[in-house]
């Protein structure tokens, strides 16, 4: 947080290759009123190399909005991999679908248009817990606890949860701020401190993301 511009550029020159098909989707998204629920450059370089660590082939994601860290995921995964890609929004994702078509591994995502509690509830009840290697948590912050608790079940032990925000501008260590959101994201970082299921690491790229993953 609060890095100088100067060395951002630096950063993301010298330590992010990001795909051309990724930097004209961010150039489409920066148009939008919205553009700044977009993960940086750097976290989806982070993403990747993750996703690569792993070896990971199954992934969930929710929340999707313009395709950023879907297609990211996606052109890190090895041909079988397959990303289910959850949001609400049919506006946002027909930008994602297009670039998704775009890059050529529109076939590795599933994207699913419904509450994220209904579609990882789905995933659950066809016998997907322990299945999934690599989940990614960027949606409504208030819903952010039953995500996890369900992508918790779906991943595998030694699979990986990144949530995204989990700084949330710095609002999580203002005591003033009182917001749902920063309320909900104080909670769920007290929470993932003490949770003996996962092994924790909050990096601050971006605006915070939190690595856990599961033992
Ligand atoms: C911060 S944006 C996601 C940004 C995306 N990861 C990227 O890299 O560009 C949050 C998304 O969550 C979606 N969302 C909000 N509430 C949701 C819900 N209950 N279930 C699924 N998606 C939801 C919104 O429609 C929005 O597209």
């Amino acid at each position: 947080m609060a890095i100088p511009q100067r060395v951002m550029d630096y950063l993301r020159a010298n330590g992010v290759r990001e795909a051309p098909v990724l930097a004209r989707l961010r150039a489409e998204t920066a148009k939008l009123p919205n553009a700044m629920m977009q993960i940086a450059p750097e976290q989806g370089a982070l993403l990747q190399m993750l996703v690569r660590l792993i070896g990971a082939r199954r992934c969930v994601e929710v929340g999707t909005f313009t395709g950023y860290s879907a297609l990211a995921v996606a052109l890190a995964l090895p041909d079988d991999g397959r990303i289910t890609a959850c949001d609400v929004s049919e506006e946002w994702t027909q930008v994602a679908r297009r670039y998704w078509v775009e890059a050529g591994i529109a076939g590795k995502i599933d994207l699913r248009l419904a509450p994220a509690t209904q579609t990882l509830d789905a995933l659950l009840a066809a016998g997907g817990a322990g299945t999934i290697d690599f989940g990614f948590i960027d949606a409504d912050k208030t819903g952010y606890d039953a995500y996890y608790e369900r992508l918790l079940q779906l991943l595998r032990p030694g699979g990986l949860v990144v949530f995204d925000n989990v700084l949330w501008g710095g609002s999580v260590a203002d005591p003033a701020d009182r917001s749902a959101d920063t309320e909900a994201l104080r909670a769920l970082n007290a929470k993932l401190a003490t949770d003996q299921r996962i092994d924790l690491c909050m990096v601050p790229v971006g605006d915070g993301f939190s690595l856990c993953r599961k033992r």
